[in-house]
């Protein structure tokens, strides 16, 4: 089956399909007695090629004139799942969808729209989605008006959009993470023409100014680039999201000037790789380190960033973070492992030493940086001595928190193709030592803070007692104490009085600093 120049029959098995019409709006077919117009489908040998073609910023954004009240006594729910920059699309299609009237509801069963943004980092994500997908069907069949939508990074992968056709005809719309601004049109198509719309760009498309954004609460995300260019033999990151492409300094700068002017406490500066932030300007010089420095002139209490890449860590970056001021020092850095020889089959481009002479040059500038990671357990061929090197080089930079996983094999990166050979049992023992040495280190890191008065943004109650608040130093260690909703958004100094492996209690030191 064609459409366009393009040969879908590779991916899908259409032979029950009819193709009913092809045009330049997409290929009609009718698959389970569902009527289907895929526009657009993931390619991942497109999605991986990365070109010279520059990109254009578009600072015009509305909502097509009849969609604007399409929402109109209509209620949406999302789901997210996965990482920061996943919560933050979910920020602007919740934006979205409110210009277009829809009001949020966390109540499923009363949204006439849900939509699932979703996550393909590693198998059991997606396992959760079909899951999930499953209970939506029978909302659906209770509910035919329901509208039920798939978006996110599993949208950008052959096999998943193949899936939902084949298994899960029931949803309304597929659309991946470049066309995320598309929803109002996707919307209309999916109503008014009663198909299922599958749109999902191959390649990055613009970057598009001025989205709506439905923040909440104190501290904000931006965006400061889209996209990866590491290819990590592991990552599907660089297939789901496409090449890095660096937002204009103005226009973070601008937007982040907004966001203090509206009094949001902390900022966090998003990417998959923020510090390869700016590589992709053709026209001037200007960095991450460079973006860092002018966000120290904002007056924004506190700035973050999420996540940074050892092999982009470069020496202004690091002098620009030792001046302290607003710039929190929180340091994610990915590890992924402690040996050379599994980095280097994981394609990160540093070894050991690389990273603990980084670490340490760090430590040097930024004196009280507190250090979390990312690491795997379990790469193909991984040996007990490699694992060791991880558990070595786990003490030896101290982290005060990690996030640890088990390898997933992900179709269509380099390692899918080497031997998965390590037997879950003894990844399932490594992932249980490893996070047993980090709890024991972050409990030490903590003791070490007892009897310290440490700045902290008071974030709302606890998750575990409604009476007990929970903030954030600005290392993010978390720290639970007694106090009043008043403080919820303010800045108070807390006295530390214990010391748990996963956070910090005490109580309050003095009256509440207001931020501003
Ligand atoms: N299997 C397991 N973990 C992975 N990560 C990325 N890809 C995989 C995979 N295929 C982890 C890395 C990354 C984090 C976001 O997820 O540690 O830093
Ligand atoms: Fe994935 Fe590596 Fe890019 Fe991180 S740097 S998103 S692990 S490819």
């Amino acid at each position: 089956m064609k459409s366009g120049t393009k040969d879908y029959s590779e991916y899908f098995d259409f032979s029950n399909a009819k193709v009913l019409s092809e045009d330049e709006n997409g290929t009609t077919i009718r698959l389970h007695g569902r009527e289907i117009r895929i526009k657009s489908q993931p390619d991942y040998r497109a999605g991986k090629r990365r070109g010279k073609d520059s990109i254009a910023v578009h600072h015009e954004f509305s909502i097509p004139d009849d969609m604007r009240a399409f929402g109109e006594g209509k209620r949406y729910y999302v789901q997210t799942y996965g990482c920061q920059m996943n919560e933050h699309d979910s920020e602007t299609i919740k934006g979205l969808l409110e210009q277009m009237g829809y009001v949020g509801t966390e109540d499923r069963t009363e949204a006439d729209i849900i939509l699932l943004n979703t996550c393909a980092i590693r198998e059991n994500a997606e396992d959760r989605v079909f899951g999930e997908l499953g209970h939506l069907k029978m909302l659906k069949t209770e509910r035919p008006g329901l509208m039920i939508g798939v978006c996110g990074c599993m949208s950008q992968e052959e096999g998943v959009v193949n899936r939902i056709l084949r298994k899960h005809a029931f949803v309304d719309m597929i659309f991946g993470t470049h066309n995320v601004h598309r929803l109002p049109h996707l919307i209309r198509e999916a109503v008014f023409g009663r198909e299922l719309v599958v749109e999902v760009w191959s390649k990055e498309g613009d970057i598009i100014e001025n989205l709506p954004k439905k923040r909440e609460g104190m501290r904000a995300w931006v965006n400061i680039m889209y996209g990866c260019d590491k290819f990590c033999t592991y990552c599907i990151v660089p297939y789901t999201r496409g090449k890095e492409r660096s937002r204009r300094p103005e226009d973070v700068i601008a937007e982040v000037r907004e966001l203090a002017r509206q009094g949001f406490k902390e900022i966090t500066l998003l990417g998959q790789n923020v510090n390869a932030y700016g590589k992709d300007f053709e026209d001037i010089e200007y960095r991450f380190g460079d973006l860092m420095d002018d966000m120290s002139k904002i007056d924004v209490p506190r700035i973050r960033f999420m996540t940074s890449h050892p092999r982009d860590f470069d020496d202004h970056l690091i002098e620009v973070l030792g001046r302290g001021g607003n710039l929190a020092e929180h340091i994610h850095l990915p590890v992924q492992s402690g040996s050379s020889a599994v980095l280097k089959k994981m394609g990160r481009k540093y070894t050991r030493e690389n990273y603990l002479e980084l670490v340490a040059k760090i430590r040097r500038e930024v004196p009280d940086a507190a250090f979390t990671t990312d690491i795997i357990v379990g790469f193909p061929g991984e040996t007990d001595e490699q694992f060791e090197e991880t558990l070595s080089l786990v003490r030896e930079v101290g982290y005060d928190a990690a996030y640890t996983f088990i390898y997933s094999p992900r179709e269509g990166t380099p390692a899918a193709a080497m031997a998965d050979d390590i037997p879950m049992e003894v990844k399932k023992k490594r992932l249980a030592q490893l996070n047993a040495l980090i709890a024991e280190q972050g409990r030490r890191s903590n003791e070490a803070l007892l009897g310290r008065v440490l700045e902290v943004l008071v974030e709302g109650p606890s998750r575990t007692n409604g009476s007990v608040l929970a903030g954030r130093t600005r290392g993010s260690k978390l720290v639970h104490f007694e106090g009043g909703p008043e403080l919820i958004g303010t800045f108070v100094q807390v006295e530390i009085t214990e010391a748990k492996s996963w956070h910090l209690a005490g109580s309050l030191a003095k009256t509440p600093v207001a931020a501003d």
